[in-house]
């Protein structure tokens, strides 16, 4: 993960903490910039968020240089320390990076064993490489060091001899250049750079850059010229601010109609001509973006008539997985960086199999590199924890489910015409779910502290379950957990007593008599249950009565009251909303 950033070409300081703020998200145990002044490049850098950075920065004589480099890390080799904070800067090269080295070890036994370290990073490497192999030329010297190096990286490097040029170098991680009135900028993704560029272009796997006041020249490691050509972008689309609101989590909720209102509208790009019937899907995909593909199993299943199975990315690895031809793979990532997505979805192209990406963040690596990609529309999403990309995830699934099945003939084509106005009408549907925000707020007072919360259902009430969970405890730290709701008494049921809080997800009729037995069981061991239900034929102790929706439909109203209450939990217990402790956004290491 984490985020980096790099500027040529106007006061550096204060557009590199800008751009750290906004890539925050990325990660946020410490910060740091590195800027080239007249007495050579001076780091400063601190444990902490990129606040704690300002308010050091502020004690000290401001910088005046226009080149720098800054970083917002999620650590991964080496505690969240001073130490370890990035930049690292050694002689006269200074860098920033996101990724994960593979062969630190083998790089500082072959080349740097009487080098000294000041950190336990794998990254520092990378700095001391770059001065032990200066050859007196920064470019040569940046792309030895960077054909070196095995593993994820994406980095930003000054050097003191080089006063007009940025490098960046791509390897698996994500970097974006661009060129504006502020000079050449080079960062993570594109919402720390969007509103200071006119033209951007994206780094591709093993290629540099060097980005200089008004120009870029882009290279492969054996630096050889490579003619590329900016890409198109949407500046509105990659800015987001609270208006009004105390954190994006909340404001991302309320955002949840318009999000779905503009996927459904853009599902019309869909080609659903471009597939062919495939023997066997396989959904693949991290955290939420996975739940989505618990809850398309359903609907694929039935619509499409295709048997489906869903997969943690990063366990699609840990199997050998021969696919079957005439297989089709589906990723689902809203930053589209995801590494484990990525690597998922890079062993399926090696297999030969076409994948079908649901990606929300244009630009991104796995919108790249898939053969075919449904943008959803969920616009920026700012807080680690997904909603509305959640949401709008999910009506990707309806659409290609119904686009799919019309091409198909899976379904009967007047059971299709019906969901299709069906699922015009979701942003409706969605939109009324949000006035339970009262009573959801009012139930979260009721959570006890470090008691557990159940979250039970049967077919896509087990995924709304799934997901219901992650949220309350990601953002509440309150201890979750889901269970297909069949599943409890073989194991789990043992946790429940009096006043242990559930909550049932009842989105199917056809399974509702079978998770009134499990309601009662739970009931009887003195569990305090709360249907969520689309009908109001289900006895618990509370019953929350969702907006009317087909079933097939019915996961994207029921999550809107469980991320309503997983927020008020979490504020209630004064945990950092946005940005909850150990997380990131984006999460771009395996
Ligand atoms: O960007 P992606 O959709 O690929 O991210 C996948 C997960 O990291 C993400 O859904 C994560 O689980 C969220 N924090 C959940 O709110």
């Amino acid at each position: 993960m984490c985020g980096i950033i790099g500027v040529n070409g106007c006061m550096a300081a204060p557009v590199l903490l800008d751009g750290l703020k906004r890539l925050e998200y990325r990660g946020y145990d410490s910060a740091g910039v590195a800027v080239l002044e007249s007495d050579g490049i001076r780091t400063v850098k601190c444990r902490g968020r990129v606040d704690a950075l300002i308010e050091k920065l502020d004690r000290l004589p401001p910088f005046t240089g226009t080149l720098g480099i800054g970083h917002t890390r999620w650590a991964t080799k080496g505690e969240p320390s001073d130490e370890n904070a990035h930049p690292h800067t050694c002689g006269r090269f200074s860098v920033v990076h996101n990724g994960i080295l593979e062969n630190d070890g083998a790089l500082r036994d072959k080349y740097l064993r009487l080098c000294p370290f000041s950190s336990e990073t794998d990254s520092e490497v990378i700095a001391q490489l770059l001065n032990r192999l200066y050859n007196g030329d920064p470019l040569q010297t940046v792309a030895k060091t960077a054909d070196l190096l095995a593993g994820s990286f994406a980095l930003a490097v000054l050097c003191a001899d080089a006063p007009d040029t940025l490098f960046c170098v791509r390897r698996s991680s994500p970097l974006l250049v661009g060129l504006g009135e502020d000079g050449g900028l080079a960062a993570s993704d594109l919402s720390a750079f969007a509103d200071r560029i006119q033209t951007l272009y994206r780094l591709a796997d093993g290629e540099i850059a060097a980005v200089h006041r008004n120009s870029v020249d882009f290279y492969t490691f054996d630096l050889s010229p490579v003619d590329k050509q900016p890409e198109p972008f949407d500046r509105v689309q990659a800015t987001a601010e609270k208006g009004g609101y105390e954190h994006f989590m909340l404001k991302e909720i309320h955002e949840t109609p318009s999000a779905v209102r503009r996927t459904v509208q853009a599902a019309g790009a869909f080609d659903a001509a471009a597939f062919d019937k495939p023997s066997r899907i396989f959904i693949t995909a991290c955290g939420s973006a996975y739940h989505v593909g618990e809850a398309a199993k359903f609907v694929w299943e039935e619509l499409l008539g295709v048997p489906v199975e869903v997969g943690i990315a990063s366990e699609f690895r840990s199997r050998t997985l021969p696919l079957p031809e005439g297989s089709l793979v589906v990723t689902v990532s809203q930053s589209g960086e995801t590494a484990d997505t990525l690597a998922a979805l890079r062993e399926s192209k090696r297999q030969g199999v076409p994948v079908l990406s649901i990606v929300n963040v244009p630009h991104s690596t796995i919108a790249a590199e898939s053969d075919h990609v449904f943008y959803t529309k969920a616009g920026v999403e700012v807080a680690v924890a997904t909603t509305k990309a959640y949401v709008a995830q999910l009506a990707a699934v309806y659409a290609i489910g119904l686009a799919l099945a019309e091409r198909w003939q899976t379904a009967p084509g007047q059971r299709i015409e019906r969901l299709k106005k069906e699922l015009s009408r979701l942003p409706a549907a969605v939109e009324e779910a949000l006035p339970c925000e009262r009573r959801m707020r009012e139930l979260a007072e009721t959570l006890p502290a470090g008691e557990p919360v159940f979250f039970v259902g049967r077919g896509q009430g087990a995924a709304a379950a799934m997901e219901a969970a992650l949220k309350l405890k990601e953002v509440s730290y309150l201890p979750a957990q889901s269970v297909p709701a069949g599943e409890m008494k073989h194991g789990t049921i043992s946790l429940i007593h009096a006043g242990t809080p559930v909550f049932a997800f009842c989105l199917n009729e056809a399974l509702n008599a079978r998770m009134q037995s499990n309601i009662d069981e739970l009931r009887a061991r003195g569990a305090a249950v709360t249907a969520v239900s689309l009908t109001d034929d289900i006895r618990a102790q509370s019953l929350l009565r969702l907006p009317q929706v087909p079933e097939l439909f019915a996961v994207s109203v029921a999550v809107i009251p469980m991320q309503l209450l997983s927020y008020y939990a979490a504020r209630r217990l004064g945990c950092d909303i946005d940005k909850p402790r150990n997380l990131a956004k984006s999460v771009t290491v395996e």
